[in-house]
């Protein structure tokens, strides 16, 4: 494990500025109103268990739960004896309160004027002929089901129609690739699949059906799969097997009678990547998930389902979509914007003008696009009426004070609070925040754990780090939207999260207090590279690469870059005298990047792959990744005194030097 500190790349810069920092105190007009008043923390640290109890009132519950908390380190139960159904929970009961009418989602396709407005009403009626259609189609209660969709509303629909029967989801980003889809089918051992012809993609049509048909090649146990006509692009056809959405679901019932299942009934699985090559299946329940997604939604975004309209601006593949486009905002019963494609689909404005459009009022999103959109200059936002924003937030790496305070300026027009929300896929839910109402925040710092959760950094030997100093993460006591374990796997479970520092949640990240004791998050300890704001494991890829014949040896790191955080470099090494010229070289890189896109998908593509004799190693025969990330960022070589041979490393730096400036960005 590397040293917190040093690891996150920006750790000087940043305890540079931790001794500077402006502070933004909370608006007195947000504080005036905000949902979270002074006074919260406290209420919740005299008993947090107890304080959790009451924020799970916001749910309906059919039969009240009897204990709040069972823990059996580290496998917790939560509401114990309770029991709900989560579809209920973020459709059914907001129409039976006469909200009907009200808008769930105003839906933006990826070209542009295509939108779709749904209901609530209209939402109800497409969840209930969708679950009715998964059972006619043999789905249990107690099954799981794979999604493969794009940013569509019956990717919602489908998700919740799962979640009615009590049948666990697990939805797959559209960016992975066949091979990444059977791992994940296989894993979770789920019977059916609902995907659509495709998706659309900054501009061109993206097929998803075809990497199915590729996937269930390997997985003879999926019986069904149910394919939304999306592109209406060909496709091809499993009689038997496949089943047009448009065929089965427009034909049944607008109503379905929900069972209720206990509070532990498994929600969905979410695949992500571990610091091995196989990916962990992280495995989330209803009730306490939907109490956490809930509860922080409405005191962190500071949701008024009245009058907000809530935007995540994030793909419904990852964690973010599901606790904050569909579970959270749907609990509380907001009008959430749902959009399709990128950032410059249609025109670098495009943001700006869904904002303006749907007078948008707080927005989320992940600091690689606050980056992207930066480069591409204020003038984009400046062009456009951005007066219905109140409150903005970041979620999925370290934010850059720079980016922090460009969107303060530009998005924000000085007058929103911003909240950086730290978080995992293991955590269900947002732990560490501002509150918009309360903190007075700084540019780049997560800031405070959520009212209810305790956290804290510590050293090497566990002991908490004091005021100024950097160590790891941990969460020190259960959460009601933690994991309940890796799927299939509870000694990985017990291993990967519970083992580094006994009794306490090891998050992989390291953290920093300041001189205020408020926390700054520094990034991965651990082989795990981060992306974009996505997760992505070195030794996934590394299995990508020596699974080509001609590779003998691969070594991956993550090297900060400007726009997306972290950027994949890989040192390969090609076994004998399969490169003859450079032309050769340029071929083979090529295929290999196309290796890993087939084999993970296009988001684990690496930016460069550089062709190496040898790696360097230590006498005992491990890949020295500190230094070769040292090569990556073209930084001074560090200590290479404990190399087996040390040429090897000046000869890599010497070959990555010669190629700067003759790789191309993509
Ligand atoms: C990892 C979790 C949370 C949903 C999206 C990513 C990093 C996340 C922050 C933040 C610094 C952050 C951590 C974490 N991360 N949010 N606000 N500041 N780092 O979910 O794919 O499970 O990744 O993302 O490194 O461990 P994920």
């Amino acid at each position: 494990m590397s040293d917190p500190v040093q690891s996150s790349g920006g750790g000087e810069a940043l305890s540079a500025l931790l001794h500077e920092t402006r502070r933004f105190p909370p608006p007195p007009e947000i504080a005036a109103q905000a949902n979270a008043q002074p006074g919260i923390y406290e209420d919740a640290a005299k008993d947090p268990v107890a304080w959790w109890a009451t924020q799970a009132e916001r749910i309906t519950w059919d039969t009240p739960f009897e204990r709040v908390l069972e823990w059996d380190l580290p496998f917790a139960k939560w509401f114990v004896g309770g029991k709900l159904n989560a579809s209920v929970n973020c459709v059914d009961r907001h129409v039976a309160a006469g909200r009907g009418d009200k808008v769930a989602y105003h839906w933006v396709g990826e070209p542009d004027g295509e939108t779709r407005t749904i209901t609530y009403g209209q939402l109800h009626a497409m969840v209930c002929q969708a679950a009715n259609a998964l059972v006619e189609l043999g789905v249990k209660t107690g099954n799981r089901v794979a999604i493969y969709m794009p940013m569509i509303p019956e990717t919602v629909v489908a998700m919740l129609a799962c979640a009615r029967l009590g049948a666990a989801h697990s939805v797959i980003f559209g960016g992975f690739s066949a091979e990444a889809l059977a791992g994940r089918i296989l894993d979770a051992d789920a019977r059916m699949v609902i995907t659509a012809d495709g998706g659309y993609r900054r501009g061109a049509k993206a097929a998803l059906k075809v990497n199915v048909d590729d996937a269930l090649r390997q997985c003879p146990d999926v019986r069904s799969v149910l394919v939304v006509r999306r592109t209406g692009q060909e496709v091809t056809w499993e009689e038997g097997r496949d089943h047009w959405w448009h065929d089965i679901v427009d034909r049944q019932p607008t109503s379905h009678e929900p069972e209720f299942f206990d509070a532990e009934q498994p929600l969905y699985i979410m695949y992500t990547s571990g610091t091995t090559a196989k990916p962990k299946g992280i495995l989330h329940t209803t009730g306490g998930y939907l109490v956490h997604c809930a509860t922080t939604h409405h005191y962190i975004f500071d949701i008024k389902p009245e009058t907000d309209v809530f935007w995540t601006a994030a793909d419904v593949g990852w964690v973010t979509g599901h606790s904050y486009i569909v579970y959270g905002p749907l609990a509380n019963g907001t009008t959430s914007v749902m959009y399709e494609g990128t950032p410059d689909a249609g025109g670098r404005d495009r943001w700006w003008r869904i904002v303006e459009e749907y007078r948008v009022s707080i927005l989320y999103t992940a600091p690689t696009t606050i980056r992207t959109l930066m480069k591409w200059g204020e003038e984009y936002p400046a062009a456009h009426d951005l007066s219905s924003l109140r409150l903005l937030g970041s979620v999925g790496e370290p934010i850059n004070p720079e980016a922090w305070m460009w969107y303060r300026k530009n998005v924000g027009r000085e007058r929103c609070p911003i909240v950086d929300t730290w978080w995992q896929t293991e955590t269900g839910g947002i732990l560490i925040t501002p509150l918009p109402g309360i903190t007075a925040t700084k540019p780049g710092a997560a800031m405070t754990p959520f009212p209810g959760i305790s956290a804290d950094v510590i050293d090497n030997d566990g002991i908490p780090v004091g005021k100024g100093q950097g160590g790891y993460l941990v969460i020190t006591a259960p959460w009601p939207g933690m994991l309940r374990g890796i799927w299939g796997d509870p000694e990985r479970y017990k291993e990967t999260y519970w083992s580094r520092f006994p009794g306490q949640y090891f998050a992989g990240d390291g953290a920093k207090k300041d001189d205020d004791g408020d926390l700054w998050l520094l990034g991965r300890v651990d082989d795990v590279m981060n992306i974009s704001g996505h997760r992505i494991s070195t030794t996934e890829i590394e299995h990508a690469l020596v699974g080509d014949s001609r590779v003998a040896e691969a070594a991956v790191v993550g090297a900060s870059d400007a726009t997306t955080g972290q950027a994949i470099v890989a040192f390969v090494t090609i076994k004998g005298d399969i490169v003859q010229t450079p032309e050769e070289g340029e071929i083979l890189v090529e295929e290999l990047r196309a290796t890993v896109a087939r084999t993970i998908g296009p988001i684990a593509k690496p930016r460069q792959i550089l062709l190496t004799p040898e790696l360097p190693k230590t006498r005992s025969g491990k890949i020295m990744r500190r230094l070769l990330r040292d090569v990556a960022e073209n930084r001074e070589l560090g200590d290479v005194t404990t190399l087996l041979d040390p040429t090897v490393v000046n000869m890599i730096d010497e070959k990555m030097k010669a190629r700067a400036g003759t790789d191309d960005d993509t």
